[in-house]
């Protein structure tokens, strides 16, 4: 079988390269070119863990090109995985018109049946109200010689390879049953799993659902937290540790308590970033309003994200006295194992710095370029941590990337400014409250005694 897939970003890619993996020829269209030769030369475009060599590893299979119209013409299914960028009222549709557009023309010139699949995160009605009359008006055709899918992505990244290769389900809203039957075939060559069939519609809801979900969860632990520091002696930790016992949050299924990973969103932390969350749930609620719906969860879950980032800047102010110069951000990626600074909390507490003329110094495994391509002169880059750590009146640790593990506090204390702070956005160093450390600032934790780490008010 062969596949087009427009979009060659975190999804467009990692669909392409780990479908090649089962065998199917895979056209790759983007219209950047640097994105489309570093692809050719087997470079990722992307870090993702296991990308690049997958990608090696499927070459001969992978045909990166700007001609979509061939490659369209010789494909089965056409997948559209163009960006859907939040425009501050609505989701941008018009990559996804565009794609819409040139898929129809094309598909005039074709005498075989296609579908036409849509992978990008579009609001409920998308796939049947907007691409679906560009396909058919372009093309002339009829729906007996075209489908339509709605089929979501679930993929997080940092993780993305391994999620495609072994989906925990897989989400078909079909037009047809024979639009089911290729989609069926497209994924054939996978680990068996849940295969959901349904309508677009109901496809596109479910992504912006299950999005939704784990956002909520996050903002409703932020929230907890929140009253916790204003509480003698109370961590956040746990009490979401005794909340979770609940049998019907972790059920004791023969003798052995099941801890759902869903449990891991309730941690106290800097709040939700990346390209998702923040734009899927913004969209949902935008939707909401256009439809008159009276939901105030959205709006709310939203303002707790927002707020909990102000928050933790001024946390590790507070602790130093009000005033800072010279600020570290340890970790721009939005989460580890990514190169993406996509509404990056760590990128937010640069942002406030600067806004307060402090001088700002990051540092990040994999997200450094991309962090100079957005900031550049602005922020001062360091490949080292402790390099960035120099000086700094304020270190903020706000990227999970083991790596920081490694630093011994003394390290840390023996680089910054005397009288240095740090706060620990995410409680990456919670197993060292054994030994708490005078400067660190945890955060869902009162103070608990004049030499402890967790201190919050
Ligand atoms: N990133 C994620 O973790 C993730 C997960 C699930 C769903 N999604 C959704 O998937 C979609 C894509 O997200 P992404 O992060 O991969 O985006 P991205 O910005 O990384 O990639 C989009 C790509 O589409 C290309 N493009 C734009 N217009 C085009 C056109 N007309 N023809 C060919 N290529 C074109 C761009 O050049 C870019 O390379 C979004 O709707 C997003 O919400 C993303």
């Amino acid at each position: 079988m062969n596949l087009a897939v427009f979009g060659t970003g975190y999804v467009g890619l990692v669909s392409g390269v780990c479908l090649a993996n089962t065998g199917k020829k895979v056209f790759c269209i983007d219209i950047n070119e640097d994105k489309l030769q570093k692809i050719k030369n087997g470079i990722a475009p992307i870090y993702e863990p296991g990308l690049e060599d997958l990608l090696k590893k499927n070459k001969d299979r992978i045909v990166p090109t700007t001609d979509a119209r061939s490659a369209i013409q010789q494909a089965e299914v056409v997948m559209i995985a163009v960006g859907t960028p939040f425009d501050g009222q609505h989701i941008d549709l018009s990559y996804i018109k565009q794609a819409a557009k040139e898929i129809g023309q094309a598909v005039k010139e074709m005498d075989s049946y296609v579908v036409v699949t849509v992978k990008s995160t579009v609001v409920p009605g998308t796939t049947m109200d907007v691409v679906r009359p560009i396909v058919l008006e372009e093309s002339g055709k009829s729906e007996d010689e075209i489908g339509f899918c709605m089929n979501p992505e679930f993929l997080r990244e940092g993780n993305a390879v391994e999620d495609f290769k072994e989906p925990d389900r897989i989400v078909l809203g079909v037009s047809s049953e024979r639009a089911e039957e290729v989609m069926r075939r497209l994924y054939d060559g996978f680990p068996e799993t849940d295969v959901m069939v349904t309508n677009p519609t109901t496809a596109e809801m479910v992504k912006y659902t299950a999005n939704t979900l784990l956002a909520l969860n996050i903002s409703y632990a932020n929230e907890i937290a929140r009253i916790c520091e204003t509480l003698e002696d109370v961590d956040s930790e746990d009490v979401f540790a005794g909340v979770i016992k609940d049998k019907r949050v972790s059920p004791i299924i023969n003798g052995e308590r099941i801890t759902p990973k869903l449990t891991t969103y309730l941690r106290a932390g800097c709040g939700f970033g990346g390209s998702c969350f923040p734009k899927d749930v913004k969209a949902l609620a935008s939707f909401a309003r256009d439809r008159k719906v009276d939901g105030k969860l959205l709006d709310g879950l939203l303002h707790i994200n927002k707020s909990q980032m102000e928050h933790i800047f001024e946390l590790g102010l507070k602790k130093h006295g009000g005033e800072a110069k010279k600020v570290a951000i340890l970790g721009t990626a939005f989460k580890p194992d990514t190169d993406d600074i996509r509404e990056s909390p760590g990128i937010r507490l640069a942002e406030f710095a600067l806004e307060r003329g402090m001088e700002v110094h990051v540092h990040d495994y994999k997200a450094l370029e991309n962090t100079k391509a957005e900031y550049g002169e602005k922020l001062k880059y360091h490949e080292e941590p402790l390099a960035a750590v120099e000086g700094a009146d304020i270190v903020y640790v706000a990227t999970i990337w083991d790596d920081y593990l490694q630093i011994a506090d003394e390290a840390y204390e023996a680089r910054m400014a005397d009288g240095g702070v740090m706060v620990d956005c995410r409680s990456l160093y919670k197993n060292r409250a054994e030994q708490p450390w005078r400067v660190r600032v945890g955060v869902g934790k009162k103070k608990q005694n004049q030499n402890s780490e967790v201190y919050a008010d």
